[in-house]
């Protein structure tokens, strides 16, 4: 049996490379990257971080591609249904069930959950690209500039309105016509936007004082030290391999959301590792470039200190006040580059949402496209209400760094352990233009997880030391809260879904529904 109606695609290749280019660069590859390089053993960082690359990262795009292609072809562009398909290959369909509706409500959580707040962070680019065309913020104190801004309730609301709005147009229109649409405008800015400031940023020489320059900025976040590297080498390891997550967007459920649209018998092998390598371009040249350098030659090394919302949002618009008048261009031309970054992540998680209303409820897509905005305009608000961070801040530590890992080791368990490695493999190669070494196949079953399950041990002491379990404020029991209702209709989502569209599968207990 194979879906009844034809399912949308994307319309040419080079719109599905860049929209999944666009799902992972984002925010964290210009803002988060050159911090944590900098307070990580500099160039010595990008060990741990490209082993974690080759033994994590690409692997596992490699997983959440074949996953959602696979999906598409049973007509879901959801987590919890794709992982039901694929358990089913070692398990009964009972049994089965159990391991969709741990994914479907892990992926629920971190796409509703996530993109609420990180929505907001894109309406304070788009209020930034504003202040920096009109030079609002010169001649001010950008941190309190920043604060004045978020404690605005008006002023945050109406510019959150503006991604807000363009996502609902971007769902609204579909995959081809609205998502790959924006992408293909987007995306070549956004690339051509950081070339212009890492251009900007080397040719700066020391406007301020001879020994800042951006070279010396350069070299601070660069250069190896292996020292440090040795001897934190477990904590680097962590912070490299939970970078290496956010940053190819994985463990999340938006990749295999996107590639369900993949036409079947397309390659996903290449198209996988192109989108990792346009990934790794932004973030390690053209995120490693940017933003400390040129602050490092306005304001020197103290300012690199700063944590990224600081470096992003009060460090830089210093720098651009001090460039003069060119400075709005290129103040605006950075946060343009956030918001085009952001953006197109965040598209991601409204069209997983707009999917599972379509496909798991049966809503039509415009009317999903509605409810999806109304879903994040109440789930928006607590962050929007709360200058402190403190809500945000918690959300981001369990939905933003924690569930991604916890998701990414059921990746493996469904869709490589109960899927079995042959069944992937051959998945991975169907229609593909490259072959990926057996190698990979080998380390998804071991190493992988192994180290995914290290990295969820070591995050899990961190969080211990560092007290997060035995915080109480009221802000942060409300987020706690919230992450668990989430979870709780997610897994009822989830198995209302599938108890649906696989009724007479799940009373026998024996599988029936098979494509080809
Ligand atoms: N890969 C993104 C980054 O590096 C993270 C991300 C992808 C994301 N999609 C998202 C974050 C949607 C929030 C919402 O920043
Ligand atoms: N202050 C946090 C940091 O230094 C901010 C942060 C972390 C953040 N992850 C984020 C902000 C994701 C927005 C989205 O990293």
């Amino acid at each position: 049996m194979s879906s009844l109606k034809e399912r949308e695609a994307w319309a040419t290749r080079i719109g599905l490379i860049l929209s999944m280019a666009g799902n992972a660069v984002g925010l964290g590859n210009f803002w988060r990257f050159p911090r944590l390089l900098a307070a990580n053993g500099g160039g010595a960082f990008m060990i741990p971080y490209f082993i974690a690359l080759l033994l994590l990262g690409i692997p596992l795009m490699w997983v959440e591609w074949a996953t959602g292609r696979l999906g598409g072809k049973y007509g879901h562009g959801t987590l919890g249904p794709m992982f039901y398909i694929m358990a089913r290959e070692s398990v009964k369909p009972r049994k089965a069930l159990i391991f969709a509706v741990i994914g479907g409500m892990i992926a629920f959580s971190v796409t509703t959950l996530l993109n609420s707040y990180y929505i907001h962070v894109i309406g304070w680019t788009a209020a930034y690209s504003i202040y920096s065309a009109t030079g609002a913020y010169y001649g001010v104190d950008t941190v309190n500039f920043f604060f004045d801004h978020i404690k605005n309730f008006q002023m945050v609301m109406v510019t959150w309105l503006i991604p807000m709005i363009l996502l609902f147009i971007a769902a609204f229109r579909g995959v081809s016509k609205g998502i790959e649409a924006f992408n293909k405008v987007m995306m070549p800015l956004l690339y051509v936007f950081a070339v212009v400031l890492a251009i900007r940023s080397i040719t700066i020489g020391s406007p301020i004082r001879p020994d800042w320059s951006s070279f010396a900025g350069l070299n601070y976040i660069w250069k190896p030290d292996f020292e440090a590297l040795s001897k934190n080498f477990w904590v680097i390891s962590l912070a490299a391999a939970g970078k290496i997550f956010f940053t190819l967007s994985l463990g999340m459920g938006i990749i295999q959301n996107y590639a369900s649209y993949v036409r079947k018998g397309d390659d996903i092998a290449l198209s996988a590792l192109t989108t990792a390598s346009l990934n790794e371009f932004a973030e390690v040249i053209l995120g490693g470039s940017i933003a400390i350098p040129i602050a490092y030659a306005y304001l020197g090394p103290d300012v690199v200190r700063s944590g990224s919302l600081g470096l992003a949002f009060m460090a830089l618009p210093n720098v651009f006040t001090s460039m003069g008048e060119v400075g709005r261009f290129f103040g605006t031309i950075w946060f343009l580059l956030l918001f085009f970054a952001g953006w197109t992540s965040a598209i991601a998680m409204y069209n997983y949402l707009t999917a599972l209303l379509e496909e798991d409820l049966k809503i039509n897509r415009k009317i999903g496209a509605v409810i999806v905005f109304l879903i994040y305009l109440m789930l928006g608000l607590p962050v929007a209400l709360d200058p402190t961070l403190t809500y945000f801040a918690e959300l981001d530590n369990w939905v933003g760094s924690y569930l991604l890992v916890v998701l990414g080791l059921f990746d493996v368990i469904v869709a490589v352990w109960l899927f079995k490695p042959n069944n992937l493999w051959k998945e991975l190669h169907e229609g593909a233009l490259i072959k990926v070494p057996t190698f990979f196949k080998y380390v998804l079953m071991t190493l992988t997880p192994l180290y995914i399950i290290i990295l969820l041990i070591g995050t899990t002491i961190d969080y211990y030391n560092q007290g997060i379990f035995a915080q109480s404020d009221p802000l942060i029991v409300q987020a706690r809260i919230a992450i668990i209702i989430i979870l709780v209709l997610g897994a009822i989502e989830t198995y209302l879904a599938i108890s649906r569209k696989y009724r007479e599968e799940l009373a026998k207990n024996q599988v029936i529904v098979k494509v080809e």
